[in-house]
């Protein structure tokens, strides 16, 4: 009993690491300047925007190219002239610190969230590597 307990204990500090590892990233102004993983990849970036399953971006943007979407949000067309590949990672990852009010999902935090299915309990909607990718693609959007 003792061991277990001590394993279920590590295994709790290592998913609190990893979660405020998450949730880490530098913020200058409204912009997260720094990558938080390796270059992103636009085109894995357009496919996570569009995919109705995980970030569902379109449930409340027009994106380019895709025929049903929400408008509960600005159109993302042309959102690379408006924002600075910074500002788009601050907002794609935790909009949250830009508008506290905002009714966008914060894709890259696992505190303070509310309403978290238990399966998704302190791990955030998208990965480094998938917020990368979105931006990579919106800065496509010029
Ligand atoms: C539940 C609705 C919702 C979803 C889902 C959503 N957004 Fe948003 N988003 C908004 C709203 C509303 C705003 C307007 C800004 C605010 O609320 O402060 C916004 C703002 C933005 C902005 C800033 C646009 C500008 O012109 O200032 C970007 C970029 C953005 N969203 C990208 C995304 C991406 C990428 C995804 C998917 C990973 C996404 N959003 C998912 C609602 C949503």
């Amino acid at each position: 009993m003792m061991a277990c307990g001590r394993v279920i204990a590590v295994a709790a500090l290592m998913m609190a690491a990893m979660g405020s590892m998450a949730a880490e990233f530098s913020v200058v102004g409204d912009a997260a300047p720094q990558a938080l993983a390796g270059p992103g990849d636009a085109a894995r970036g357009r496919a996570l925007v569009a995919a109705r399953e995980s970030a569902n971006c379109v449930l409340c943007h027009a994106v380019p190219g895709v025929r049903f979407a929400g408008d509960l949000g600005p159109p993302l067309a042309g959102v690379a002239s408006r924002l600075s590949p910074g500002q788009l990672r601050l907002r794609v990852a935790d909009i949250a610190r830009v508008n506290p009010a905002s009714a966008m999902p914060s894709y890259y935090r696992t505190d303070g969230l509310d309403r978290v299915a238990p399966t998704y309990a302190g791990q955030p909607i998208l990965t480094a590597q998938e917020v990368e990718d979105v931006v990579a693609y919106l800065g496509t959007l010029q």
